[in-house]
C-alpha cells in the first residue's frame, strides 16, 4: 500500500459514523434485520436499513459510504432501486495489516533499522547468548542430525551441506542479528564451548518463508531434560519486555508432539492447523498456536 492509499484510509476511518458503519457491516446479521431483497452477507445491507440504523439523512449516509468505497473498505451493488452495501473484508484485513507493519504495534515497537543486539542470559543449567562463528564446529556436529532438522520448515536443505552452519550464520544470521530476528545458542554449563541448541525470535515479515514468531532446536541427546522449556524463559521475557512484541505466532508440524508439548506447557493456545511443508516430507500440516505477554506472564508467575 503506498502512503496515499494509507492516507486515504485512515482519513475514511477518522470518522465516528463511518467507523461505527464499518463495523456494523462487517457483522450485519448481528446488526440489521432480515431484508427482502438482498442477502446481508451474500449482497450487503440496504442503505435504507444504514439511514435507520444511524439516524443520518440519507444523502449523508451515502457521503460516508462513498468514502469508506474509495478507500476500498466496502463495495456497493444495486438491487431494484436501493444500493446495498457490503464490506471488502480482504482490503479491511490487508490494509490493517498494511498499518500493521507500518506501525509495527503488533509485533514491537522497535523499528527495523533499530539494532538490539541479543543479551546474553544464564540459567540454572544453561548459558544462553549470541552465536559467534567459534560456534561453527560443534552447532553442525549437534544440528546435523535427521531427528532434529527432519521438523524443521522445508526451506532448510537436506541433506545439510557441510558448510550450511557456516553460511547461515554468516548470510542469515549476522547480518540481521538485532535487526528483525534475534537468535541464542544454548550450552550447558557443563560443557560451556559446545553448542547444544539454539532459539530464533523473528518478526513476521523477518522473509524466512516462516510466518511465525519463533524457531528452536536441541541436539536430540539432551532431549526429555527440560533445557528448552528452561532456555525460553528469558528469552520470551526478552521478546516480551524488551522487544515490544504483544503476542508471539508459533508453529509445529502437527505430529512434532514434543515441540507442541513445549508450547502447551508454557501455556500457548493452540489456533488452527494449516497445509506447510517440513524437511520430512511425510509432514503435510501445522499447528498454529498463539501466545500474548498476559498469558506467557501468567505462566511465568506459576514458575
Ligand atoms: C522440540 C524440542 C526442542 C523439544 O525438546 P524436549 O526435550 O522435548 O523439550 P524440553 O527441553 O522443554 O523438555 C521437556 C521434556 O523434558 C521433561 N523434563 C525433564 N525434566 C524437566 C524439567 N526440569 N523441566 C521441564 N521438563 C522436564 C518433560 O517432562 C518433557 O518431556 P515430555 O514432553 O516427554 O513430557 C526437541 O525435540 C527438538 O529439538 N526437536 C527437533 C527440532 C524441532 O522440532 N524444533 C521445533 C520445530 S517447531
Amino acid at each position: 500500500m503506498d502512503t496515499e492509499s494509507t492516507l486515504v484510509l485512515l482519513k475514511a476511518l477518522a470518522n465516528e459514523k463511518r467507523l461505527q458503519i464499518l463495523q456494523w457491516l462487517l457483522s450485519p446479521v448481528e446488526n440489521f434485520p432480515p431484508q427482502n431483497d438482498g442477502d446481508l452477507i451474500e449482497d450487503g445491507v440496504c442503505i435504507s436499513y444504514i439511514t435507520d440504523k444511524v439516524s443520518l439523512t440519507q444523502p449523508t449516509v451515502t457521503m460516508h459510504m462513498k468514502i469508506l468505497g474509495d478507500a476500498g473498505l466496502v463495495t456497493s451493488k444495486p438491487i431494484k432501486n436501493w444500493v446495498f452495501y457490503k464490506p471488502d473484508r480482504d482490503a479491511v484485513d490487508s490494509a490493517l495489516a498494511d498499518l500493521n507493519q507500518r506501525l509495527r504495534t503488533e509485533i514491537g515497537a522497535a523499528s527495523s533499522d533499530a539494532e538490539i543486539p541479543p543479551p546474553a542470559f544464564t540459567t540454572s543449567r544453561l548459558i544462553i547468548r549470541p552465536p559467534e562463528t567459534a560456534d561453527i564446529p560443534s552447532w553442525q556436529k549437534n544440528f546435523v542430525d535427521y531427528e532434529v532438522i527432519r521438523h524443521l520448515h522445508a526451506h532448510i536443505p537436506w541433506p545439510y551441506p557441510e558448510n550450511g552452519v557456516e553460511t547461515h550464520l554468516n548470510e542469515a544470521i549476522l547480518p540481521n542479528q538485532g535487526k528483525d530476528k534475534w537468535v541464542w545458542v544454548l550450552c550447558h554449563k557443563d560443557q560451556p564451548e559446545e553448542v547444544i541448541g539454539s532459539i530464533e525470535i523473528r518478526r513476521t515479515d523477518a522473509g524466512v518463508g516462516e510466518n511465525d514468531n519463533r524457531g528452536f532446536w536441541l541436539a536430540q541427546k539432551f532431549w526429555g531434560q527440560g533445557l528448552m522449556s528452561e532456555a525460553l524463559v528469558p528469552v520470551m521475557n526478552y521478546a516480551f519486555t524488551k522487544l515490544g512484541f504483544k503476542s508471539m505466532v508459533l508453529s509445529n508440524a502437527t505430529r512434532n508432539r514434543r515441540s507442541s508439548r513445549v508450547k502447551k506447557r508454557h501455556g500457548a493456545r493452540f489456533v488452527a492447523t494449516a497445509p506447510a511443508r517440513f524437511v520430512d516430507p511425510t509432514y503435510t500440516e501445522k499447528e498454529i498456536w498463539e501466545i500474548t505477554r498476559e498469558e506467557w506472564e501468567a505462566y511465568e508467575q506459576s514458575l
